[in-house]
């Protein structure tokens, strides 16, 4: 029996599994590690924890399975997207990550613009210039550390870093990449031309691969750390919501899913290259080889919970450890009483700006509508509530494109709680599935690593074969009634704020 690892690099920890050749999971393990908020919109992480992570997981995985660690074949390799990692010429990281929901490069945006016409970055990227993304953090570091970029020889993503760390090959995928903001997405390669308007050096980049491409072995002392063979492959794998495409079985034109972790996406396949018009979804190549897809929502989603939990939920934490319970169990059966509305509450996610489907970087989160009836309950549901709205609308754009959804698959840590479902089928309009694969990314790594060595046919194949469906949730009628009601005033206030949130950014 052959074994295969799927590692997926999070934004709040690394998730690997390890599974058989009939894409069984035998064994998961997880490692968290912290998201620096140096200043108010800012987000960095180091990636010697990423490292630390990596190393830790993979030998776990290995251990729980009981398995002979030289059978293990492949290496796949999903990440959050967007970070910048640099590297000096000895391959030592020169600075923390400026991870993908860091907004502090709005200028260079604005100076993007100004190099290449809407036009070009949208034909050539497939997306306008985005603050998030990695080309205008670049141009930051390159602005504000001079020094720094100066002894920089390599550009990395956080996933590629690790691939770095564990075969010595500077690399990335297309999925991946097209996320950076300097490949011709149409052609799949890095864009001369983009490279040569920013000025950054072509050689600073990594080679491109498709998704399931072999890109290297395991490294000698890697292995032995990890009691596995120096022949084992590391695949080039995908961004995270590529990687989760192909965990959700989502590689068909028409279907789509959408994942809740630490940021919500709502994602669809595109067979063909297709622009987005005005860039209110994200265009990107997928893990799918020769396809494409399309993407966006709210940057905090996950994060929004987890901001709240950490900074007004000490009782709850402190109650669900008393019963012995997950917080979120407990958040779920506090928050099933509350009514869809939240009593007149809505939430805008917004606490790491906002990207798609507007593109404003200074816009933050708000609370509207806060009453003395209000508690904990509501405002927990009143910003899963908001993470719908913003999906909502995302989706309304992908309607737009001629994808109609019929059943929405679903992944992601949110995925797991019932009333996220409920609210997500009555915004969507459609009814929501699990799956019987919970792992999203980390499975569609597996996917990646078992076709790079051969040990399944295709990408697509895999998917059909391994991914089975499992809860569905209706839509109700009535609900979704509510929620079309309360949808249309979230819109109007978001549009109502807007100049106000803007003012706000620039203040002392
Ligand atoms: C997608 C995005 C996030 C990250 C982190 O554009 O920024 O989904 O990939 O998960």
């Amino acid at each position: 029996m052959d074994y295969l690892i799927g590692i997926d690099l999070g934004t709040s920890a690394t998730k690997t599994i390890l599974a058989d050749e009939n894409g069984q999971i035998l064994s998961s393990s997880s490692c968290a590690y912290p998201l620096k908020e140096v200043n108010n919109g800012w987000a960095e992480q180091n990636p010697e924890d990423w490292k630390r992570a990596v190393l830790f997981t993979v030998k776990d995985v290995i251990k729980k399975a009981r398995i002979d660690g030289h059978k293990v074949r492949g290496i796949g390799l999903s990440g959050q997207m967007h970070g910048l990692v640099m590297l000096d010429e000895q391959g030592e990281v020169i600075r923390d990550s400026i991870i993908w929901c860091d907004q502090r490069a709005g200028e260079e945006t604005e100076k993007m613009q100004n190099l290449l016409s809407m036009k070009d970055w949208l034909s050539i990227t497939g997306n306008p210039p985005i603050a998030g993304w990695t080309a205008a953090k670049i141009l930051w570091v390159k602005k504000h550390e001079p020094e720094l970029y100066q002894r920089c020889r390599h550009i990395l993503l956080p996933k590629d870093y690790i691939r770095w760390i564990i075969t010595g090959k500077y690399a990335a995928d297309v999925s991946d990449a097209s996320g950076m903001q300097l490949m011709d997405v149409k052609n799949r390669c890095w864009s001369e031309k983009v490279l040569h308007c920013l000025e950054i050096d072509r050689s600073l980049l990594g080679e491109l691969y498709e998704s399931w491409e072999p890109v290297g072995c395991v490294l000698p002392q890697i292995a032995r750390e990890w009691g596995i063979s120096e022949q084992c492959v590391v695949a080039a794998g995908a961004s995270d919501n590529a990687a989760a495409a192909l965990g959700t079985g989502i590689v068909e034109e028409g279907q789509a899913f959408t994942t809740i972790g630490t940021s919500a996406i709502v994602y669809s396949h595109l067979d063909h290259y297709k622009e987005v018009p005005e860039g209110g979804l994200h265009l990107c190549c997928c893990a799918v080889p020769g396809c494409w897809h399309t993407m966006g929502g709210p940057q905090s989603a996950g994060l929004s919970v987890e901001w709240f939990k950490e900074k007004f939920c000490q009782n709850l934490m402190m109650q669900a450890r008393e019963k012995d319970m997950d917080f979120f169990e407990l958040l779920n059966t506090k928050i099933k009483d509350v009514p869809p509305g939240s009593s007149r509450l809505i939430y805008l996610p917004f606490l790491m700006g906002e990207r798609t489907p507007h593109m404003r970087a200074w816009y933050r989160g708000s609370f509207v509508g806060l009453n003395i009836i209000h508690d904990q309950a509501h405002m927990l549901r009143a910003i899963m509530e908001g993470v719908g709205y913003c999906l909502a609308d995302c989706n309304d754009l992908l309607k737009e494109t001629g994808v109609e959804v019929t059943t929405m698959r679903l992944c992601g840590g949110g995925s797991k709680s019932p009333v996220w479902r409920e609210i997500l089928a009555s915004l969507y309009g459609c009814p929501v599935r699990t799956l019987k694969q919970e792992e999203g990314p980390a499975f569609g790594a597996v996917i990646l690593a078992g076709v790079s060595v051969g040990v399944f046919p295709g990408v697509k194949e895999a998917c059909r074969q391994f991914i089975q469906e499992d809860q569905l949730t209706e839509t109700d009628i009535q609900q979704e009634k509510i929620y079309q009601h309360y949808h249309q005033i979230y819109q109007k206030i978001y549009e109502a704020l807007k100049d106000s949130l803007y003012e706000l950014a620039f203040c002392e």
